[in-house]
């Protein structure tokens, strides 16, 4: 493995299986994180535990629409993200508690560790949250995240992404990932995404652009899909957090 160069030169060694990489050697502050232990096989009773019910008055009205949280809009370019949450057999989860936080357009967070020379945008904090509706659909309006480096190795950027938390109705159904936006040129170069090792679970964390859910005049569409499940081929891929 060398970080380096450029592109990434990715390991022989698939690690822990052929998803995600969890002490993956090119994002080096998993080799602090990643278990050195074997992993611990939930008890077969829990998998069916109910997890945290959500009601919708405990979100505000707002929450979904990261552009309307303050008095301006923010910069930036408008954008919509949605999708479906499902399970592994396809089956919609409803109410299930979606939240992101992003990088505003300049990409920069609005945290105190982020020092990045990019302007900070009084009119955008850069997270949000919403239930699924009955059909397991989610929305959320915000602007595009910009890249942004990051301390990893020489001359790293991260791609546009939006992180993802989702609370599904039972404990076994929590998925921490990134969002990805089409034909990201920092692709190749990022260890973070080229951590999920086989490339069509990559592709499950990309978002695709989508005409439909464009809005004329407004915004443009992007449409990301999440399978919550126990893992398999079709399973969004969680990654580390950063
Ligand atoms: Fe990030």
């Amino acid at each position: 493995m060398q970080i380096e160069d450029s592109p990434i030169v990715l390991p022989d060694d698939p690690g822990f299986g052929p998803e995600v990489q969890v002490d993956y050697p090119g994002y080096r502050s998993t080799r602090w994180r990643a278990p050195d232990r074997p992993l611990v096989t939930m008890p077969e009773e829990l998998h069916d535990l109910a997890g945290p019910v959500f009601a919708p008055d405990t979100l505000g009205e707002r929450d979904y629409d990261l552009t309307a949280q303050h008095e301006g809009e923010p910069l930036g370019e408008r954008i919509v993200v949605s999708g479906r949450v499902v399970d592994q057999d396809g089956r919609p989860l409803r109410g299930a508690l979606v939240e992101v936080w992003q990088a505003n357009a300049g990409g920069r967070y609005r945290h105190e560790v982020d020092r990045h020379p990019a302007p900070l945008d009084p009119n955008f904090s850069g997270a949000g949250r919403c239930l699924t509706d009955e059909d397991g659909r989610y929305r959320f309006v915000t602007v595009k995240p910009g890249a942004y480096p990051w301390g990893n190795h020489e001359n790293a950027w991260r791609p546009a992404h939006i992180h993802y938390s989702i609370f599904g109705r039972l404990f076994t159904q929590r998925l921490v990932t990134q969002m990805y936006f089409p034909g990201d040129p920092l692709f190749p170069y990022d260890p973070i995404f080229n951590s999920v090792r086989d490339p069509r679970s990559r592709e499950l964390l990309v978002a695709r652009f989508d005409l439909e859910t464009t809005q004329p005049d407004w915004a443009l569409g992007f449409r990301w899909d999440i399978v919550l499940g126990r893992g398999g081929s079709a399973t969004t891929p969680m990654e580390e957090a950063e």
